[in-house]
């Protein structure tokens, strides 16, 4: 038996042999194209080789490509789990002829892999040709020897292949493979033709013409070959087995998902499991190559394909999240023929892990109403359009998992009702919505991109230069000039300014020309390679064809270098002081400072920043030259690169090498990069972290200084240390121990000054000896105490009581120009005197409202301080009359 592995790289060793060279599969996101959401196709990394835009050294290449079919054009998302070959992420095995061979070749090399390498009998095979190609016709007859009814003409799409709307396309002819008589399904272009029997495994695509976006179709400036054969497909054929996901790979993501749920991928559990296998490995490819979930584009594919497993294994009854389980499984299985996914491992565990646990807060109440919606329906009845909206919209329930959840259970999904909810929805968000400054669309750069080819960017070395310009868009439409005071777009042939990309923000900095002057705000790549400068003209007119002076503001340039090449640096030291687990999930360098975000459960104590920071500082005092080496990708990776997801895998990358490794003979820090960089690692100066916070579960964030701004913010707190000391008249050094000093001798302050305030009131105070007077045969002791205040007053009140032994104690407290009254009276006077009429008495001779309290202790309070002489009079008359 072929498992997988081995056929994918039969395959490219037979091509190799045929003198193709080996292309790596490209992200899946697409590096030249807005209009496609995912490459779903082998050729899509080459439309340009195709239409001739663009060069290769090769005019034959052979590749097996991720493809995602989830949205757009190609999409089988609705399908997955309940066919036998239906997938999001498949692999497209392919040859490509650039120009070279054409129709005869590609027939007969795929003829002979398919039936002597890979061994398949003749008989069951049998080939279609686009209807009038008589020429495809004959070839099969003479290289093949398939007799005239084993080979169809098909008119129509299906023997005609486009990317697109647009772009490259042909005629093609396709080889289909016959499972058998005990699958039902007739061979192509008869009734039965939609059965299972008779399945494509390759198609091969005479690439002819260009389909342009008016209709017309253009002629390729040479005819060229693209084919497609699905891995999976001719692995069920050689492994003997009809469904995909009866095949090695499939067997073993469904058993790791069965071993993870304990539920046998039986009867109708077996579509749930097929669901998590197949989506396991799209999620983790897009996740991969850098795409995360969110509500728009890329991100809500990914988002919609990663909840609709998700509801399956909540189906499967998982009681904790199960994706990330699986991921070792996946990454055991295909790391190894793509090394970005076991690269990227501690991510797509994490984002898996982190969507799935939010997905769960909402996932089981959507259910509920789900249910609630559907217990009347009658079976085959449709689920009104608002509730899948309410779903979509409260719950988070992608309209496909709501589809696919009424599917299993017979009911259909009212589409045109959900739309228009979610249509009403969005003008009235709208309505909120106010258009900014203009800008041309991402398909008007792609065609400026298109029609002039990439911008030289100079950058690297230098931070002036001159270019002529090209293009100048002013209020998002091409124009030929544009006036004084005008905001504008322009493109140079040839350019200093570095374009934001890589978590580096674009320079700014100013151009010149004959009678004008404009200042650079921004740099951006709207298109690959494409720098688009964002402009204001200070004077002068600027005109398409002008040459321009210009230059990047080079201290701005400087620190945005230092602080790119301190991010290096910071990651590395980040591994070795917290582990290999870090991942980077982001990062910002501008010329004011840094900011690093990533992967780590816990916040990084003191002790580990202190650490970090020697580290990054050592290895900027090794001064050694930093290294920038041009090198094919996989060169890179083995020369032990760590790769930023996502980014383009060209057929050159940029590799930084910086400093020497603390510890062993290696390279400190080695990273593929676009961006721009310093000398020598010694240009940074000096690194200061000044920040360390939790921006998501388990995503933490530095921000940190370099070069000039660093030493400034520690001037500035050396600054704040040496005021200190001046004031206390030490050395700095010696300021923390003063203060401590200074706390705890305040402390015992305090302590001092409440104890004296209470002697002092128990031993005197106004208006009164210590000795208590007598009015009316009553003891009464009566005192005013500055600075005491009501709660104050209730302690010493209780040992003026004592000291009275039988009477009354009478105080008023004055703090910030009010009194507080307190009167206590001993229990055995209570009988004729009240301490609440005492107290009011007082109160109301201060000019207050009133007291109260019991007969033995009543307090109040009023608004003048200075009256409180009047106040103890006021007692004294009430007990005196
Ligand atoms: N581009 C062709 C396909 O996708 C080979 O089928």
């Amino acid at each position: 038996m072929s498992s997988l592995k081995e056929i994918r790289s039969t395959f490219l060793d037979y091509f190799a042999a045929d003198g193709h060279t080996k292309v790596q599969s490209a992200p899946l996101v697409p590096q030249n194209d807005p209009t496609l959401l995912f490459v779903n196709a082998g050729m899509v990394p080459f439309k340009n080789v195709f239409t001739g835009q663009e060069k290769r050294p090769y005019n034959r290449a052979t590749s097996a490509q991720k493809c995602v079919r989830a949205g757009g054009k190609h999409n089988d998302l609705d399908n997955v789990g309940y066919t036998a070959r239906h997938h999001t992420f498949f692999e497209m095995m392919g040859n490509f002829s650039f120009g070279d061979y054409f129709k005869e070749h590609a027939i007969e090399a795929a003829w002979n892999l398919v039936t002597k390498d890979f061994g398949i009998p003749k008989d069951r095979l049998m080939a279609t040709v686009y209807i009038d190609d008589d020429e495809a016709f004959d070839l099969w007859k003479k290289i093949a020897g398939l007799p005239e009814s084993r080979i169809t003409r098909i008119a129509g799409s299906d023997n005609f292949w486009s990317m697109g709307d647009t772009g490259p396309c042909g005629p093609c002819t396709e080889i289909f493979y016959d499972h058998g008589d005990h699958i039902w399904g007739g061979p192509p272009g008869t009734p039965d033709e939609d059965g299972d029997r008779w399945v494509e495994i390759w198609n091969l695509v005479f690439m002819q013409f260009e389909q342009q976006e008016d209709g017309t179709r253009l002629n390729l400036p040479k005819p060229s070959i693209d084919t497609g054969m699905g891995l999976e497909r001719v692995a069920a054929v050689l492994q003997g087995v009809h469904s995909n996901y009866e095949t090695d790979l499939f067997r073993t993501l469904i058993n790791a998902s069965e071993e993870a749920t304990g539920v046998a991928a039986q009867g109708d559990q077996a579509p749930s499991h097929r669901v998590i296998a197949d989506h396991l490995r799209s999620s983790s490819f897009l996740i991969a190559d850098g795409v995360t979930p969110s509500n728009e584009g890329r991100g809500y594919v990914l988002r919609r394909i990663m909840r609709r497993a998700m509801r399956h294994a909540h189906l499967l009854g998982a009681a904790d999240p199960l994706m990330h389980r699986l991921v070792p499984t996946l990454v055991a299985e295909m790391g190894e023929a793509y090394p970005e996914l076991t690269r990227a491992q501690a991510t797509i565990e994490d984002t898996l892990k982190q969507e799935e646990l939010r997905f769960r807060t909402t996932l089981g109440r959507g259910m509920t109403l789900f249910e609630e919606a559907t217990r009347d329906l009658a079976e085959g009845g449709t689920l009104p359009g608002a509730t899948a909206f309410a779903l979509y919209d409260t719950y988070g329930f992608p309209l496909d998992l709501t589809q696919d959840e009424a599917r299993r259970r017979g009911f259909a999904v009212d589409t045109d009702g959900f739309e228009a909810a979610m249509t009403e929805q969005r003008d009235r968000s709208r309505e909120h919505w106010k258009g900014s400054g203009q800008t041309a669309s991402t398909a008007e750069w792609l065609a400026l991109r298109d029609r002039l080819g990439p911008t030289d960017f100079i950058g690297y070395d230098d931070v002036d230069g001159t270019g002529e310009v090209l293009a100048l868009v002013v209020d998002g439409a091409p124009a030929e000039q544009a006036p004084e005071g005008a905001e504008a777009e322009l493109v140079l042939d040839r350019t200093p300014f570095y374009g934001e990309g890589g978590g580096q923000a674009g320079d700014r900095g100013t151009l010149s020309w004959t009678g004008g002057r404009a200042e650079v705000l921004d740099v951006q790549k709207p298109a690959p390679d494409l720098y688009v400068h964002r402009i204001r003209i200070t004077s002068g007119t600027l005109k398409t064809g002008d040459r321009v002076e210009a230059s990047v503001t080079a201290l701005a340039r400087l620190t945005t270098r230092s602080n790119h090449s301190a991010a290096h640096l910071l990651h590395a030291a980040l591994k070795n002081v917290l582990g290999p687990h870090v991942a980077q999930k982001g990062q910002m360098v501008d010329a004011e400072r840094m900011r690093f975000d990533f992967s780590h459960n816990a916040p990084v104590t003191d002790d580990e920043l202190a650490r970090i920071e020697d580290e990054v500082n050592a290895v900027i005092r090794q001064n050694l030259p930093a290294e920038t080496k041009l090198m094919g990708p996989d060169e890179a990776i083995a020369a032990g690169a760590v790769a930023l997801f996502g980014e383009k895998y060209g057929d050159e990358v940029r590799v930084l090498t910086l400093g020497h490794s603390l510890v062993e003979d290696k390279p400190y820090s080695v990273e593929l990069c676009g961006g721009t960089h310093v000398a020598r690692t010694g240009d940074i100066a000096l690194f200061k972290i000044v920040s360390e916070s939790g921006i998501a579960a388990g995503v933490r964030r530095i921000e940190a200084l370099t070069g000039e701004p660093a030493r400034q913010y520690l001037e500035a707190q050396a600054r704040v240390a040496r005021g200190l000391a001046r004031d206390f008249k030490i050395q700095p050094a010696d300021v923390p121990g003063r203060v401590e000093a200074l706390q705890t001798s305040v402390k015992t302050l305090e302590k001092q000054v409440a104890e004296l305030k209470k002697q002092v009131a128990l031993g005197g105070g106004r208006g009164g000896n210590t000795a208590p007077e007598e009015i009316g045969g009553t003891r009464l002791i009566a005192r005013v105490l500055d600075g005491v205040d009501g709660k104050g007053l209730r302690g010493v009140a209780e040992d003026f009581r004592k000291q009275v032994v039988s009477g009354v104690v009478a105080l008023i407290g004055t703090t910030d120009g009010k009194a507080a009254v307190t009167v206590a009276v001993t229990s055995d006077v209570t009988d004729r005197i009240n301490a609440a009429d005492l107290a009011r008495a007082a109160v109301l001779a201060m000019g207050g409202q009133g007291a109260g309290g019991k007969p033995d202790f009543a307090q109040g309070g009023a608004p003048d301080a200075s009256k409180a002489e009047a106040g103890l009079q006021a007692v004294r008359d009430a007990l005196g009359g």
